[in-house]
């Protein structure tokens, strides 16, 4: 994506301008990581699709600030959140990927979870591993804790999500590549990537064997 600040407020992220499905499942990525990490009350910005001048659409959220090495204040929260990123495949989870607002720690760019710029012989690859980069401060209380999160996640509920976020990108009409019928395919990886790896996830860090990257 290419990303820059508009106002004071406000962060305007605009889809990269290649004619690729990617980029219309990377932003369906964003929208659906956003909409269901806040469900679960993690520390993710809202997201929103907006037009913007012209017949573009970007990704709007609050605008953040660089943490420049501070630790955020929330670092159990952020912790609990390292399953969620593993669960939605988030191979882009890293450190820089973490801002603040105020003192608090945001998880930023999901545009890189389920399906988005993966071709389908690497999910099948990554499915039953961990993918992230970058440890979000976790310890085993708070991954206790984020797998608990996990384990309440309702799977039909989430594939609903996941059709209204790809809904609302199909209907935003910016790449024709991505159709009807691609749509539903790509509902249909992802949904399997969220059922398998709720069941995977946990056992990342059993047995002793407490995955932290
Ligand atoms: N909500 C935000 N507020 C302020 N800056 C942001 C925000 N989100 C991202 N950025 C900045 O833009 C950069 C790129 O954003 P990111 O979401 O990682 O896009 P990309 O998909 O291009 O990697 C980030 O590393 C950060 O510096
Ligand atoms: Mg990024």
């Amino acid at each position: 994506m290419i990303a820059q600040p508009l106002s004071s407020m406000k962060f305007v992220k605009r889809p990269k301008p290649e004619r690729d499905v990617n980029v219309a499942l990377e932003v369906a990525a964003e929208l659906f990581s956003s909409r269901v990490g806040r469900k679960l009350s993690l520390p993710v910005p809202e997201v929103y699709l907006e037009r913007t001048e012209g017949d573009d659409f970007a990704l709007l959220m609050d605008l953040l600030e660089e943490r420049r090495g501070r630790v955020p204040n929330n670092v159990r929260e952020l912790g609990a959140s390292l399953p969620f990123e593993e669960w939605i495949l988030n191979v882009d989870l890293k450190e820089e990927h973490v801002m603040l607002r105020g003192d608090e720690g945001m998880i930023v760019d999901h545009g890189h979870s389920l399906s988005a710029w993966k071709p389908l012989y690497y999910i099948m690859e990554l499915n039953s591993r961990p993918v992230t980069r970058f440890d979000l401060w976790a310890d085993e209380s708070s991954i206790s804790e984020g797998l608990e999160i996990l384990n309440s996640v309702d799977l039909r509920e989430v594939e609903l999500e996941l059709r209204r976020a790809m809904r609302e990108v199909l209907d935003a009409g910016f790449c024709n590549l991505f159709s009807p019928e691609v749509m539903e395919d790509h509902i249909k990886i992802s949904t399997w990537i969220l059922k398998e790896r709720k069941f995977m996830v946990p056992k990342f860090y059993d047995l002793g064997r407490k995955y932290i990257p």
